[in-house]
């Protein structure tokens, strides 16, 4: 069963958050295609990245929203309304009632506090609203950038899960660190 999505939608001074749209595509392509971090972060995401690649990446979204898998948003410029990033959340089984977390932001938008705004939106509405006893996320050990993020957002670092991933660009398995975050350690 589907999980509604937040209304009013997520929302900071700075940062909106809402479900992705059909119309997004351009945007996602323009924020991802050929970007560095990206590829060197993401490893599943496609490069080069394309039209076909955004619009099966919604429609993903969209089937997840429906069937109470994942909850992904479209992260935006709180006052243009231009996309500044994504933050996405899987959901497993609801016995466990945990939710992993992911996120990026478009190039022009990082060194704002934007992944870490976007963060705390997200998991203030999990605990609020959908109601997950544990958030989670994983940074690949490498990724100074991201595990700043999730320790800026209150996560506490459980260690590193070693040789837990395949990385297909760099033809290795690579080590990334667990963060959680339990309901009492919400920040204000
Ligand atoms: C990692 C990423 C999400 C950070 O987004 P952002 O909006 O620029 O992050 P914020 O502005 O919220 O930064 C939060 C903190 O992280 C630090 N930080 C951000 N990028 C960093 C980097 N590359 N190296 C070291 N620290 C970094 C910031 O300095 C800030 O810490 P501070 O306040 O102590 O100075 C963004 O660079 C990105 O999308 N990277 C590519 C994709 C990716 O790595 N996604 C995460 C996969 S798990």
């Amino acid at each position: 069963m589907g999980i509604p999505a937040p209304d009013p939608p997520l929302a900071d001074a700075v940062v909106t958050l809402r479900p992705w749209r059909e119309e997004d595509a351009p945007a996602i392509v323009a924020a991802i295609d050929g970007d560095p971090e990206i590829t060197q972060w993401l490893d599943l995401i496609p490069q080069p990245y394309g039209l076909a690649d955004a619009r099966d990446y919604i429609a993903q979204c969209r089937r997840a929203w429906a069937d109470g898998t994942g909850a992904t948003f479209a992260v935006l410029e709180a006052t243009s309304g231009s996309l500044a990033g994504s933050t996405g959340v899987r959901f497993g089984d609801p016995v466990h009632a945990v939710a992993e977390i992911g996120y990026w932001v478009a190039r022009e938008a990082r060194g704002r506090d934007v992944a870490t705004r976007a963060l705390r939106l997200v998991c203030r509405w999990l605990v609020d609203e959908v109601g997950v006893a544990r958030l989670q996320l994983q940074a690949d050990a490498l990724n100074q950038g991201s595990q700043r993020v999730a320790e800026k957002a209150g996560f506490t670092r459980e260690g590193v899960l070693r040789a837990s991933r395949w990385n297909e660009r760099r033809r290795t398995r690579v080590d990334f660190v667990m963060f959680s975050l339990l309901p009492a350690e919400l920040p204000d």
